[in-house]
């Protein structure tokens, strides 16, 4: 394991930690399963959940809802439109996914009515303001697909509905706006944490970038936009707890 993967395993796990100290007072206060919502869940979770937890998995594509075995219900829908019961869900986790869509704010607001009144939204996203995500956010599509065949060899990148996805990468996914948002819609930021991910860490080591050389350019980065750009922060994930009064 790599230091950037070892790195993305601790904040995963520091992540589910926060989560599950979240969870099991709900946990012990009821007697019915947990309701969870996997928005854009894709075929996989990140996320420790448990047996009896009641799981509904949302996603565009029906072969990534069939690929997901953790799934008890599969909603085959936009996030963006899609008009979930209210005050449903204990949990919605949305993870690597409002940077795929066009409209990220549309789904944040179909998030919030649809938690109950305690409810946990966990979101995990790339950083668009970073030097990758800009780059991501201005290249064409076919270049992710080729980058992920040809240099993370993937093979089967961009077919039958795998990675990588069209990405948006709108400027109201940056963690300020997102923390905006927080505080707009009565939640609490109970976790905030940023990362390099590891295929950025994966494409340095291709490269040959020395650790000097990688430190001067983060500096150069830092010091022409005025810290608005980062180098390695690539990603994050935010915890928001909703308070209703
Ligand atoms: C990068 S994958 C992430 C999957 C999973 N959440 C994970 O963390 O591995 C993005 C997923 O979002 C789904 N997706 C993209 N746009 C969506 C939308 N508007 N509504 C629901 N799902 C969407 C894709 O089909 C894909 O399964």
């Amino acid at each position: 394991m790599t230091v950037q993967e070892l790195e993305q395993f601790i904040i995963l796990d520091e992540l589910n930690s926060t989560i599950d100290r979240l969870l099991s007072s709900k946990r012990s206060a009821s007697l019915s399963p947990l309701r969870i919502l996997e928005a854009g869940c894709g075929s996989l979770s990140h996320l420790h959940l448990q047996e009896d937890d009641h799981i509904t998995g949302i996603d565009i594509s029906q072969k990534q809802l069939d690929r997901n075995p953790h799934l008890s219900e599969r909603i085959l829908g936009d996030i963006q439109i899609y008009d979930f019961p209210p005050r449903s869900f204990d949990l919605i986790v949305c993870f690597w996914v409002l940077e795929h869509v066009s409209n990220p704010s549309a789904a944040l607001y179909k998030f919030i009515p649809a938690l109950k009144d305690d409810g946990i939204l966990v979101i995990g996203v790339p950083n668009v303001m970073s030097v990758k995500g800009l780059i991501t956010k201005f290249t064409p599509h076919w270049l992710h697909v080729w980058i992920y065949r040809y240099v993370f060899n993937y093979k089967l990148a961009g077919i039958d509905d795998n990675a990588p996805f069209h990405t948006t990468m709108r400027l109201a996914i940056a963690p300020d706006a997102i923390l905006k948002f927080a505080k707009e819609n009565s939640c609490v930021v109970t976790y905030f944490s940023t990362f390099e991910d590891y295929r950025q860490e994966e494409l340095r080591q291709k490269l040959k970038l020395t650790r000097q050389v990688w430190t001067v350019l983060k500096g150069i980065v830092q010091g022409l936009t005025l810290g608005k750009i980062k180098a390695d922060s690539t990603s994050y994930t935010v915890v928001l707890e909703k308070k209703v009064a």
